[in-house]
């Protein structure tokens, strides 16, 4: 297995690797619309921020990546980029994802009458990195999730990064366990995510830290 920074001849690969990378996870799909999705978790970090994207290759196949990005506050914000995709994609006119977001007005309700939080970026100047990670299903437990988050830790410490901090669901337990034992540590409330569901359940924001 090679675990090598995304060059630009990966991308249509990388593409079509993120339709099924995350596939049996509860993070594995917001709305059902791959292509608005990957223009919020991948298309940014490829054109903006190749240097902090790592691939992992086995037998010449991509079989998982990790999207990085040292400074959050310099990146497109999680808002500001489902805004965008929600007007390029008219997504409030696609069932599905129309779907997603009238859920997610029931949610914010739900939550604001319980006087409970809902699911927020965090800004926080000890924990500026932030990451994304999704391995297919063949290549989970076989060591290339360890190699990219090696390879991505490797780099913030050569950066001179304060830390990072990624947000994942208290639901996805392996992620969860995964992250923990690459030294990351659950960090601050875990809120209700408006409209996502999985296997017809509230999922709630779970995020992490890490410090070199
Ligand atoms: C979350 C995710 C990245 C974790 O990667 P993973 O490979 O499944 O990591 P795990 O920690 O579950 O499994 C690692 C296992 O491989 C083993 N392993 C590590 N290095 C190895 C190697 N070189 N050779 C063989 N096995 C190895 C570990 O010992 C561990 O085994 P254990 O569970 O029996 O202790 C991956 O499951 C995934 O992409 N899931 C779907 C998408 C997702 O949830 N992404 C995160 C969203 S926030």
């Amino acid at each position: 297995m090679e675990i090598r920074t995304f060059a630009e001849t990966d991308r249509a690969e990388l593409r079509e690797l993120f339709g099924r990378a995350g596939e049996g996870a509860p993070s594995a799909s917001l709305w059902g619309h791959e292509e608005s999705e990957a223009a919020i978790y991948l298309d940014p970090y490829m054109d903006l921020e190749p240097d902090s994207l790592f691939i992992a290759v086995v037998d010449g196949a991509l079989v998982g990546y990790l999207t990085g990005c040292l400074d959050s506050s310099k990146f497109p914000s999680d808002s500001e980029r489902v805004e965008k995709a929600v007007r390029k994609y008219r997504l409030v006119f696609r069932p599905g994802p129309a779907a997603f977001f009238a859920r997610g007005m029931v949610d914010m309700v739900w939550a604001a009458v319980r006087r409970e939080p809902t699911a927020g970026s965090i800004d926080d100047a000890r924990w500026p990195a932030h990451l994304h990670i999704n391995v297919e299903p063949r290549a989970r437990g076989t060591g290339a999730a360890d190699g990219l988050m090696k390879r991505w830790l490797d780099r913030l410490r050569e950066t001179g990064s304060p830390g990072c901090h990624l947000q994942t669901l208290v639901e996805n337990t392996r992620a969860v366990r995964f992250f923990e034992r690459m030294g990351f540590a659950k960090h601050g409330p875990t809120p209700l995510v408006p409209g996502m569901r999985h296997d017809g359940k509230r999922l709630h924001q779970q995020t992490m830290v890490w410090s070199p």
